[in-house]
């Protein structure tokens, strides 16, 4: 089969996706697979990519990026055509042949948010991972409350600062927002890696961190402070019909010295402050409930393909979810691979099953 592996993209998180598709192109058997490398500029233009992981990778310093090219990739145009075609400036249209799945391994909005998925739909194309209502709800994090809080599932207490409403009334927001009390997660509806989010200690600060977060998103969720360690789980979807499976969980332990919390430069800059510990030193019994409460996220967003959902547990083991991430950060060193690598799945043969997943 003919796997695009697509990546870059318009969001905040391109350089992350840049590095997400490095680990996945090399990871893809060549020899069963036909690999087109697309890349997204930060700008939207599609062009085709180099093929080198090595070029995709993150490096102190440096975040890679997709840049322009004179010829540009054209997308399936229509659902009676999956014929990609190559479009030099003025020049004829060049078929680069038919798609059987598109790897769509972009983070954030116009990519995981349920954007692209429809595009695909459209054009008939097959793809990897969640389609457009669970990409759209696991990407707005006030939506994504909603759902989970409606299927019974334990969210934290958070107050939504809808478009403009800090602006029109900012006593009555404060006053909203202070019930939480601190500390405070300040964070754009829509976004990932912790793009835009402030942690507030002290109210009067609040005012620039919705500022930060309207950078990326006009609608803002405040979150109250959770008391708690910092677990993930892998879900992968089930083949023909069966139920999701969960992975091991893994634990974010973050040198609090440095990083107020698990921020954009602690995940990706700084990984000397960082521990990914995999599995996580849980009881059989939190391990399970952890891996339930992930399975049970996944199917009421209606998650397909993959997922990472995020918990705290607290001191007196309850579990509470902070989010579900469709297209999770991907890397060999990623928390989603390792997760499944400690349960007994390296990561070529995820990568691997995540393809014949869409093509199922
Ligand atoms: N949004 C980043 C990539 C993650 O969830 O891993
Ligand atoms: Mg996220």
């Amino acid at each position: 089969p003919r796997v695009m592996v697509l990546f870059g993209g318009r969001s905040g998180e391109h350089a992350i996706s840049c590095a997400t598709a490095g680990g996945v192109l090399r990871a893809l058997d060549r020899e069963r697979y036909d690999v087109l490398a697309v890349g997204i500029t930060p700008t939207g233009r599609w062009v085709l990519a180099d093929e080198d992981p090595d070029r995709w990778a993150i490096t102190p310093g440096r975040l890679p990026q997709v840049e322009d090219a004179a010829a540009r990739v054209q997308l399936p145009q229509d659902s009676t055509d999956r014929e990609v075609h190559l479009v030099e400036r003025s020049a004829v249209p060049r078929p680069l042949g038919e798609v059987d799945v598109v790897f769509p391994l972009l983070h954030g909005p116009f990519g995981e948010d349920g954007t692209l998925q429809g595009m695909l739909e459209l054009a008939d194309v097959r793809y990897v991972g969640a389609g457009v209502l669970a990409s759209a709800v696991g990407m707005d994090k006030h939506m994504m409350k909603l759902v989970l809080a409606g299927h019974g599932l334990p969210v934290g207490p958070f107050v939504v600062v809808p478009p403009g409403a800090y602006q029109r009334d900012p006593q009555a927001v404060t006053a909203q927002v202070e019930a939480l009390g601190l500390p405070l997660f300040v964070k754009p509806a829509r976004a990932g890696s912790s793009l835009g989010i402030t942690r507030v200690d002290d109210l009067a600060d609040l005012p620039a961190a919705l500022a930060a977060a309207q950078e990326h998103d006009p609608k803002v969720v405040v979150e109250a402070g959770i008391v708690g360690r910092e677990i993930e789980c892998g879900v992968i979807g089930g083949r023909a019909g069966a139920r999701a499976r969960a992975s091991l969980p893994g634990e974010i332990v973050v040198d609090h010295g440095k990083h107020a919390f698990y921020d954009f430069e602690a995940k990706y800059l700084d990984e000397a402050s960082v521990e990914l510990a995999c599995p996580a030193d849980l009881s059989p019994e939190v391990t399970r409930r952890v891996q339930e409460i992930a399975v049970q996220t996944f199917e009421a967003v209606g998650g397909e393909g993959l997922a990472r959902v995020d918990v705290f547990v607290t001191p007196d083991e309850q579990v509470v979810v902070n989010e579900i991430n469709t297209m999770p950060g991907f890397t060999p060193y990623s928390m989603y691979p390792r997760m499944w690598q400690a349960s007994g799945l390296p990561y070529p043969e995820l990568v691997d099953e995540l393809v014949q997943l869409a093509l199922e």
